[in-house]
């Protein structure tokens, strides 16, 4: 039962992160969906994350004629949207004998269209065809792997240019820190039982008075953001050790953080502003 729930939220988290991407793009006034540019293409190029998009999309194509309003203008109803869906599929050929990387890519292409004309429609899926998506994903990927492909790694400059897009939510920064919100994967990320203790680990408390002031001063440091100085501290702790301390922080938050999560927990870090001793 544990396990399920696992699964299910994490497959979650994927679909929803794929439907607020698609909703912001329509925020910004995109008419047409394009599939060669932004954040979302970038996650495309994890085989993983491929896969688990494309079975995703073809879902919807099966979709979205059937939940279209009837009375609905503009070409939403459930006739117009399955003449529009035949005219693409024309034109985007599915020759997997072929040409394979064309076929994948057209896949894409297609079902990406097929959403972009059910979110224009105004439908959204609900909680039973939510699940739905999730069987259907399983199918294309394991748990696990979907696990790694939804991590942010440890590559610090690829992160930053992600992080650029997310908010980051200080009081989920905090839960997740303090273990009371599991990370990837349903584990705690412990922060706090390290982090609290001065002997152990530099504190919570005043950390960003203390990256600000101290951290950032120091010549190896030049040039680094307050934002890229906690990335690397946390997906890559052996890279700078603090004076004074060991190197026992665990090297293994790349591989259980969602860049959500890990925006979540640099906003929670960049609220500690409180002096340090002896200012
Ligand atoms: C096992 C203990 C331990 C755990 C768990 C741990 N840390 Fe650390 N952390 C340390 C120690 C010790 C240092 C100082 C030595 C070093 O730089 O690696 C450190 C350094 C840091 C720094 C740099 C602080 C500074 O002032 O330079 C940040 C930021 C940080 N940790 C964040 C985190 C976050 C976020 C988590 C949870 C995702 C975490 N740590 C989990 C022990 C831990």
């Amino acid at each position: 039962m544990q396990g399920i729930l696992r699964e299910r939220r994490i497959l979650r988290a994927c679909v929803y992160r794929f439907v607020t991407i698609e909703e912001s793009r329509y925020d910004q006034g995109a008419t047409k969906y394009n599939p060669g540019t932004e954040g979302f293409y970038m996650s495309l190029e994890n085989p993983v994350m491929r896969a688990l998009f494309i079975s995703l999309l073809l879902f919807w194509s099966l979709l979205s004629p059937a939940r279209a309003q009837d009375d609905a203008s503009d070409g939403c109803s459930p006739d117009e949207l399955t003449r529009q869906q035949e005219t693409f599929a024309l034109y985007l050929r599915l020759d997997f004998a072929g040409d394979a990387e064309l076929a994948l890519a057209n896949l894409f292409r297609l079902g990406a269209l097929y959403q972009s004309m059910a979110l224009d429609c105004g439908y959204a899926p609900n909680e039973a065809e939510v699940n739905v998506m999730l069987e259907r994903a399983l199918m294309f990927a394991s748990l696990d792997d979907l696990i790694v492909a939804q991590s942010v790694g440890v590559d610090v400059d690829e992160i930053l240019i992600e992080l650029d897009e997310v908010y980051g939510d200080p009081l989920t920064g905090q839960l997740l820190y303090n273990g009371l919100e599991p990370a990837l994967g349903g584990t705690p990320l412990g922060c706090a039982g390290c982090h609290e203790n001065e002997a152990i680990a530099p504190l919570t408390a005043g950390a960003w008075t203390r990256i600000e002031d101290i951290r950032l001063r120091l010549p190896q440091f030049a040039g680094y953001t307050h934002q890229q100085f906690l990335v690397e501290s946390i997906v890559r702790p052996a890279d700078y050790i603090t004076p004074d301390y060991a190197a026992v922080m665990p090297e293994m938050y790349g591989s259980q953080l969602t860049i959500q999560q890990l925006a979540d927990v640099v906003a929670f870090l960049d609220s500690q502003d409180q002096l340090l001793e002896g200012e």
